[in-house]
């Protein structure tokens, strides 16, 4: 299997199909659970950020949002294992899935309103997002090649909360603080899960010199399994060279995220 010049094993091509049922197949044997594990989490927090700014319906950015994961388990009342036995079954074609698809978000919406806006650099995933109904809005980018375009300015302007699983280590802090700067006046509230292969100092570092503080939310939790012995000795490699011990975490066989939330010093 390829590898990426982090050592993990590449899945590019999953990302880039018409729907996500090759995205479900191919990570289901390694069980990719991090949006399960995240969904609750992120539901605290936009609760906690209604509350705290007084905005029932919150703008979301999920970010490195693929085909909408994270928003269809945050707006529908369905299971990420739901969602892989749906799309690891499913035989008919891509449009009678999407019309199931809209049948779902239509018929176990939550009661709770946001609005959610997804940026990936896939333009295939985001289509099948919006069409699925998990995203209000998809914003096609890759912030680490550049500058958000004016309409993407636009799309960014007023975000309330950023989030993301599986995402930072393909994005840096470049891509964050392009967000943030043009997210408008108001700092957007920001929960990342990051792998520990990519330390999250860079990351809050920066966020702290435009007000934030970042926490560190609970212990590590896994994302996925190895695909291979070569990706985990890679990155128990890297992990070694970062001065993190992965004894009883991933020289078990598991990568591990671990929650990172960034509010705005002001509003804490
Ligand atoms: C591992 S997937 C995570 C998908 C989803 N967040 C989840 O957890 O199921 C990483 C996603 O990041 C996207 N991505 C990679 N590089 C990116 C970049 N520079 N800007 C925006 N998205 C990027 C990929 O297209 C892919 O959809």
């Amino acid at each position: 299997m390829p590898s990426d010049e982090t050592g993990k094993v590449s899945f590019d091509h999953i990302y880039s199909q018409t729907d996500p049922r090759p995205f479900f197949r191919t990570l289901r044997p390694l069980e990719y659970g991090i949006p399960a594990l995240a969904a609750p989490r992120f539901a605290a927090l936009i609760d906690e950020y209604r509350v705290a700014r007084g905005v029932p319906a919150p703008k979301l950015l999920d970010l490195g949002c693929s085909y909408g994961i994270n928003a269809a388990l945050l707006r529908c009342d369905i299971t990420l294992d739901e969602l892989y036995d749906r799309y690891s079954r499913w035989e008919g074609s891509r449009a009678e899935l999407l019309t199931a698809d809209r049948d779902l978000v239509r018929s176990r919406a939550r009661p709770e309103r946001a609005w959610y806006a997804g940026l990936d650099a896939s333009a295939a995933a985001l289509d099948y997002a919006v069409a699925a109904g998990y995203l209000d809005e998809a914003i096609r980018a890759d912030l680490e090649a550049g500058e958000p375009e004016p309409a993407q300015r636009d799309q960014i302007d007023g975000t309330d909360l950023v989030l993301s699983t599986g995402c930072i280590g393909y994005v840096t802090e470049k891509t964050l603080l392009r967000i943030v700067d043009a997210a408008g006046t108001r700092l957007p509230w920001m929960a990342h899960f990051c792998l520990r292969m990519f330390p999250y100092d860079a990351i809050s570092g920066h966020l702290d010199d435009l007000g934030y503080e970042t926490v560190t939310v609970g212990e590590p939790v896994r994302q996925r399994k190895f695909a291979t012995r070569a990706e985990q000795s890679s990155v128990l490699d890297r992990l070694s060279e970062l001065g993190i011990d992965p004894t009883g975490w991933e020289s078990d066989g598991w990568f591990y995220a671990q929650l990172h939330i960034s509010r705005p010093r002001s509003s804490l």
